[in-house]
């Protein structure tokens, strides 16, 4: 379909206009035709997707329908091509696109196996999130931070124990009841970072992708959510940076931290204190939407089912009889670490970074429930089974459908606490069963090369702060055996954001 064809209407218009209004009239009608031709492409264009079956029919209107209805009832969605198509990869229209969902234990393997410059990871995260615009390209290009992340960071996890349980006291002291006093806003501009990226990404999606880096420089709040966390931590940075200058890499009482690992495996160019408070930024934007939302999610759960606390009292007072507070406690209270990872399961959260509505009040970046393993095809793919999945197309797995599957999770729809603890009394605790570990049948932390690396780390931290609370305080809901609604946006599922929870210090 040429677009010529249309344009050219503008060309014939009759000359007997006056001068102002025929410039208005071939600018109005050169619109008008561009508009329609676009239409015209539009409609006329062949389907580069229409050998793969469609969730609520592939016509444009129908496809406009789903795609509403998408934004709150992405659940009901998957599930249904899930259903439809089982064993088949099948498609949901997303607001502009579509968008391709697998299921298959196989095809999971396939989607995670492919390599990067194929079907990638951080293409699909940049363009979602516009990070190179917002953070600084090399964020994109140089991904030193996840190494960081993956191997210091949790090998040293046992060395930081101590710090993370004193910070876990501390905060419970300051929340129950509610104090300040906690170097607040460091910790704020850690927390409002996410919402100035997932601010900023909605203004630069409606921006044309010429005007995105003006746009991104001038009319976001990020530089500035960047340059607060730099006053704090520039002067850390910098004293750090004098002592390697001084001592070299290994100086005497060196910090065992973040910031210290960073330091040692940045390149030149990435050691200036913006560069570094980028990543830890980026990195924080990561870790503090996705355990605080996972940790409300399992509150919710036990507040509403008191009855857990008490076995998991059992278990953590054995345990730490014979361990003390350490790491290796953490990885014996198997209770924890089930009741922790089936609410994974249940509610689930994953990086799925879709449309966040932009009038929501807490329109934080989607971890989503409904799919993960999202990538984004930068060369055409086809699956074993023969899929052609053209370059350019966004691809997930089936999250959401596969965790509540009944073959998989039998009495699936059923939150049950002790589900991978009851499972793992009959494996001998082998790992397969515990929270961190992946495979095509959870993919709450993804699957494969780029699982979330930060999955060791949550664990330990969300299990010693349960521990922390379970042992401490007596739990409900302010409204009894009640567990509040999930808040289904996008392909997100957001617990409850007003729901009250009755805390009661234990007296030991
Ligand atoms: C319960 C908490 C968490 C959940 C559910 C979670 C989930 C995920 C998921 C689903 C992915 C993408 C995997 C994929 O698509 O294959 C991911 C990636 C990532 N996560 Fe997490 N995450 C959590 C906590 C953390 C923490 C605490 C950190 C940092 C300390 C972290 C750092 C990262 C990083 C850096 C990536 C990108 C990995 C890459 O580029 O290969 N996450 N996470
Ligand atoms: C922290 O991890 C690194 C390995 O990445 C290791 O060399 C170092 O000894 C660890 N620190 C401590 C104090 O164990
Ligand atoms: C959220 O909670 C509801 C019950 O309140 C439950 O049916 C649902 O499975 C949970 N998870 C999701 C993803 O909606
Ligand atoms: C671990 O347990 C799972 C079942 O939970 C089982 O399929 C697997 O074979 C076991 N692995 C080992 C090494 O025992």
């Amino acid at each position: 379909m040429s677009s010529t064809n249309y344009t050219s209407l503008s060309y014939s218009l009759p000359f007997h206009f006056n001068e102002p209004s025929l410039t208005f009239s071939w600018i109005g009608f050169t619109l008008l035709a561009i508009l329609l031709s676009y239409g015209a492409f539009v409609i006329l264009k062949p389907d580069p997707y229409a050998h793969i079956p469609a969730v609520g029919g592939s016509g444009i209107i129908s496809a406009y329908y789903t795609a509403k209805k998408f934004y709150s009832h992405s659940h009901e969605l998957l599930d249904a091509g899930y259903e439809k198509y089982k064993d088949r990869i099948y498609r949901i229209p997303d607001k502009d696109r579509w968008q391709i969902i697998v299921s298959r234990p196989d095809q999971i393997e396939e989607l995670r196996k492919a390599p990067d410059d194929v079907l990638s990871f951080k293409d699909f995260v940049d363009n979602t999130l516009f990070i190179k615009y917002l953070m600084g390209r090399t964020i994109v290009t140089n991904e030193y931070h996840v190494g960081v992340v993956r191997s210091q960071l949790t090998k040293n996890l046992s060395v930081l124990f101590d710090d993370l349980r004193e910070e876990i006291q501390s905060a419970f002291d300051d929340i129950i009841p509610q104090t300040d006093g906690r170097e607040p806003e460091y910790l704020k501009v850690n927390i409002d970072f996410t919402m100035s990226i997932t601010k900023s990404r909605d203004r630069l999606i409606h921006t044309p992708v010429f005007l995105r880096p003006l746009v991104a420089r001038y009319l976001t709040t990020v530089s500035e959510s960047v340059a607060t966390a730099a006053k704090y931590l520039g002067p850390v940075i910098q004293e750090r940076q004098a002592k390697i200058d001084e001592y070299g890499q290994d100086y005497p009482e060196k910090p065992a931290d973040l910031l210290s690992w960073l330091m040692e495996d940045a390149s030149d160019e990435e050691r200036t204190v913006t560069q570094l408070t980028n990543r830890i930024l980026s990195l924080n934007f990561a870790a503090i939407h996705t355990s605080s939302m996972t940790f409300t999610h399992t509150l919710y759960h036990l507040a509403a089912e008191p009855h857990y606390l008490q076995p998991m009292r059992e278990e953590i007072e054995s345990v730490i009889a014979q361990e003390g507070w350490t790491k290796i406690a953490m990885t014996k209270m198997h209770k924890l670490d089930s009741f922790l990872k089936e609410s994974l399961r249940y509610n689930g959260i994953g990086f799925g970074l879709y449309f966040c509505v932009p009038l929501a009040p807490h329109c934080l970046i989607n971890p989503t429930n409904s799919v993960s393993l999202t990538r984004l095809a930068l060369k055409d793919f086809t699956f074993t089974d023969g899929t052609f999945i053209p370059k350019g197309t966004f691809i997930s797995a089936a999250a959401q459908p596969i965790h509540h599957d009944e073959e998989k999770y039998p009495d699936s729809e059923k939150f049950n606490g002790f589900r991978f603890a009851n499972i793992r009394t009959q494996d001998g605790y082998n790992t397969t069963n515990q929270f961190v570990n992946t495979s095509p049948d959870y993919i709450s932390f993804g699957h494969g090369k780029h699982a979330c690396p930060g999955r060791f780390f949550a664990a330990n931290e969300l299990k010693s702060m349960l521990a922390y609370l379970v042992l401490n305080y007596d739990i409900k809901m302010k409204n009894e055996g009640v567990r509040p609604k999930n808040l289904s946006v996008a392909m997100s599922c957001l617990p409850d954001l007003s729901a009250s929870v009755m805390f009661r210090r234990r007296q030991l």
